[in-house]
């Protein structure tokens, strides 16, 4: 087999074989076939794209180029969720422990900031001393003993992604269907666990801003997650603004804890109860509204936030920051961006709004780039709210006091504000299943 006849097939629109896609996805990884060639078959795919069965193949054979994790030495039932991305997207710190505080086992590898998206991983690193890299007997333990444990994606889970992304990256290939498709599903099918409930984000914050693309991204999904033998579905939620107020790693510990104590904002608390339920949901089969109830008082009555007392604990971290989140240090500089006239914020460019969070060095530009844990925005005011010249908008918070007029401008631009409300838009879209 040459991978130039497999560049050439797909060129020209046809449709691959299961051996010709495994013979890529086996030859990249293992570094036989060059970075030019796959670029070429990943521009070739973009176009042209894959049908069903090309799809399935491709995300089966990059969740296989690496460890397939058994987890039937958990006791329980197990359960994953996995975002496709947005700008303020804690959910996973709350609806982990939220679920695991109902009994069902949260065995969850999650991944770091990617583009202008924040990553979980990141996010409870900011907690001083708390492990993100456990051995795998380790992962394994915590989850027996406490039902949860939420870990940074081992070397080996679905290495051929790694290698595949990192390329998307530089070649603009990174918003395709079937790529995306694969890239996602590889590394939670490898990651083994039996429920898997899919966030799939719609809106100028996330991968897929149409709705159309983001219901046919997560039928996608859904369906290769079945062909491999899970319970899938997806929810397709709003990111169309940033999720909650806060934007930043500890910053976001902070309002993830509110919301666990069932004080934190609405929009971040209706979604998290909205995925938890869908959770639940996925390991019981009972009714919407009888695991909703469940989620609801887990939030009320104090055992969603234990839960994560617990996991900050158990993995190392010091518990002291998560009962006082004054003592997360705070940055040297603060500034308050302020509107520049009267009217309703029509729209918020969410994506743009990131890419400020990474300017005050809440995320990396570089790969190389170490994070400034405490930097990030604060948002008073978002879209459909009627607000006054010289209102508060958002607060910035950096170290680095030099970027502070040039964040400003840009979070400026990235807020339209008219004399007319916008349309109220939908938090929750669609579940798809
Ligand atoms: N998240 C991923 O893990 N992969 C993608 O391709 C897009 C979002």
């Amino acid at each position: 087999m040459r991978m130039y006849d497999i560049i050439q097939q797909k060129r020209d629109g046809l449709v691959l074989s299961d051996e010709q896609i495994r013979y890529f996805v086996k030859g990249y990884t293992e570094g036989s076939i060059p970075d030019y060639q796959a670029a070429a078959l990943l521009m070739a795919i973009y176009f042209h794209g894959m049908n069903d069965h090309e799809t399935t193949t491709l995300t089966l054979a990059m969740a296989e180029s690496g460890e397939l994790i058994d987890l039937s030495s958990i006791n329980g039932i197990t359960v994953d969720k996995h975002s496709t991305g947005g700008v303020g997207d804690k959910t996973s710190l709350i609806i982990a422990p939220c679920v695991a505080a109902l009994g069902y086992k949260v065995a969850k590898m999650s991944g770091r900031g990617l583009g202008h998206t924040g990553g979980t991983v990141d996010k409870l690193e900011s907690i001083p001393g708390y492990r993100t890299s456990l051995d795998k007997q380790e992962f394994f333990d915590n989850v027996n003993k406490i039902g949860i444990a939420l870990v940074g994606q081992s070397g080996n889970l679905a290495p051929a992604d790694k290698k595949i992304y990192a390329l998307r990256d530089v070649t603009a290939t990174v918003g395709s269907l079937p790529l995306i498709v694969s890239s996602i599903m590889s590394k939670k099918i490898a990651a083994g666990s039996q429920n898997i409930l899919l966030d799939v984000k719609v809106g100028t914050g996330s991968f897929t801003p149409d709705l159309k693309d983001a219901v046919k991204l997560a039928e996608k999904m859904v369906e290769v997650g079945k062909l491999a033998g899970r319970n899938i579905a997806a929810l397709i939620t709003n990111m169309d603004v940033p999720l909650g107020k806060a934007i930043g790693n500890s910053m976001e510990i902070k309002e993830a804890c509110e919301v666990l104590k069932n004080q934190g904002p609405c929009d971040l608390t209706e979604v998290c109860v909205e995925l938890s339920t869908y959770m639940v949901w996925l390991c019981t089969n009972d009714s919407y509204e009888k695991c909703k109830s469940r989620v609801v008082q887990s939030l009320n009555n104090g055992t969603a936030f234990n839960k994560f007392r617990e996991l900050v604990i158990q993995q190392g971290g010091d518990v002291r920051y998560i009962d006082n989140l004054d003592l997360f240090e705070k940055t040297a500089f603060s500034y308050d961006v302020l509107a520049l006239e009267d009217g309703f914020i029509y729209s918020m460019n969410t994506t743009a709004i990131g890419e400020v969070s990474l300017m005050l060095g809440a995320g990396r530009e570089k790969k190389e780039d170490s994070i400034d844990y405490s930097a990030g925005i604060y948002i008073h005011a978002k879209t459909g709210d009627k607000i006054k010249r010289g209102q508060v908008l958002a607060t910035l918070y950096t170290n680095k006091k030099g970027i502070l007029h040039e964040a400003e401008n840009e979070y400026n631009k990235a807020v339209k504000i008219s004399k007319n409300a916008p349309k109220e838009q939908k938090l929750i879209y669609q579940l798809v299943k």
